[in-house]
């Protein structure tokens, strides 16, 4: 074992610590930067990204746990994030609905390099690439936001958007009363000058010039509305629909809307593109993002960005993390794997044991 590389931990303590270090703000400023470069960037020559795969099942909770892989050629590097989402940890457990971990593989050997919480970079990403799509497709003065939905995500949602944007109003909606009733203090700490405005979601449609639909509405139960009176230039940032037979967005107002998948592959699956007909598809984030130019006139037009959360994202911000813990000198060094002294038998290490 004392020849065997070690894995580097990063456990949700560090990322706390990280994040205390270097700023809420810091953070999602870095990532929204960060997923827009590996957004524009992106190359499949070197990316191999596969639609996501699980396991979902009733009993004991309801829920899924499904493994996101993504392999960068050029850096000899594989990650694959294993998400977990029961909907109803947080009323059974007081836990996350979303549980992760992303783990970071060397391509040369195999070798696990770093293995992350995922819980908070999940959220954070998820916020950072809604940021980059409604920067992208968004009305340059927006300054009214609307969520439906307020669990875990909306608050990464709201602060990726304030990043981009500067809000004066926030309307929410949650079917669950307790939820939305909470929602504004646990936005506090993000220190937003606007007015919290607890809604409806009709009333959140009218209103809002960009909107986040972060619900756990259930498979079959969508959509969230019917036949709403919205501006002419909502942008909408679809974040719930993420599993066969989910979604959240009527299929007429899809079809009044330029809608632009993270990932078609991943999106005609289980997003909200799985309504869709092929040709009622338009181009993905990957491709809007490279000919901005081309896609200038979205701004005001209803626009639906279809976010099923990529592997690609979990790269993204796994890497952000794992710098700032080299920087900072956290983290953990475990040697888990064992490899023996003798690479053809995996018993030597009792040879070794006797002869000490
Ligand atoms: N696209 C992505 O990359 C990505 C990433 C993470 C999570 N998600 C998805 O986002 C959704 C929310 O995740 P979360 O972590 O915030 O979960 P959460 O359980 O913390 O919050 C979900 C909230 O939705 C509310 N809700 C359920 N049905 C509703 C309805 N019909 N109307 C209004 N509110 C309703 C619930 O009461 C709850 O408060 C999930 O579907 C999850 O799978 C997507």
């Amino acid at each position: 074992m004392q020849n065997s590389p070690s894995t580097i931990i990063l456990t949700g303590e560090h990322i706390q610590q990280i994040i205390t270090h270097v700023g809420i703000d810091a953070i999602m400023d870095e990532l929204i930067e960060a997923t827009y470069q590996a957004f524009v960037n992106y190359d499949s020559a070197d990316s191999v990204m596969k639609a996501r795969s699980g396991f979902n099942y009733a009993e004991p909770n309801e829920g899924l746990v499904e493994w996101m892989p993504i392999r960068k050629i050029g850096d000899n590097e594989l990650v694959i994030k294993v998400v977990g989402y029961h909907p109803r940890n947080p009323e059974l457990h007081q836990i996350p609905t979303i549980l992760s971990t992303i783990s970071k593989y060397d391509t040369k050997t195999g070798h696990l390099m770093a293995l992350v919480d995922g819980v908070l970079p999940t959220s954070l990403r998820t916020g950072a690439v809604s940021a980059v799509a409604s920067k992208l497709f968004g009305k340059k003065e927006s300054e009214i936001m609307g969520l439906i939905g307020c669990g875990a995500q909306s608050i990464t949602q709201l602060h990726g958007i304030s990043r981009m944007f500067d809000l004066k109003e926030v309307y929410y909606y949650d079917i669950d009363p307790i939820s939305q009733q909470s929602f504004e203090s646990r936005v506090a700490m993000l220190n937003l000058d606007c007015s919290f405005i607890p809604s409806t979601i009709n009333e959140i449609l009218r209103q809002s010039d960009i909107l986040t639909t972060g619900t756990s509405i259930g498979i079959g139960e969508g959509p969230l509305f019917e036949n709403a009176k919205t501006k002419d230039w909502l942008h909408i940032n679809a974040i719930g629909s993420d599993f066969p037979g989910k979604f959240e967005i009527p299929l007429s107002f899809l079809k009044k809307s330029y809608v632009c998948p993270d990932w078609i592959k991943q999106a005609t699956i289980e997003g909200e593109c799985q309504q869709l007909s092929e040709s009622q598809i338009g181009e993905s984030l990957f491709n809007c993002l490279k000919d901005a130019n081309k896609h200038k006139n979205l701004k005001g037009q209803l626009t639906v960005f279809d976010s099923t959360g990529l592997a690609l994202q979990d790269l993204v911000v796994s890497t952000i993390f794992l710098n700032h813990a080299k920087a900072m000198n956290i983290g953990k060094a475990l040697i888990i794997e064992n490899e023996s002294i003798d690479e053809k038998n995996p018993y030597s290490f009792l040879t070794t044991l006797k002869k000490s």
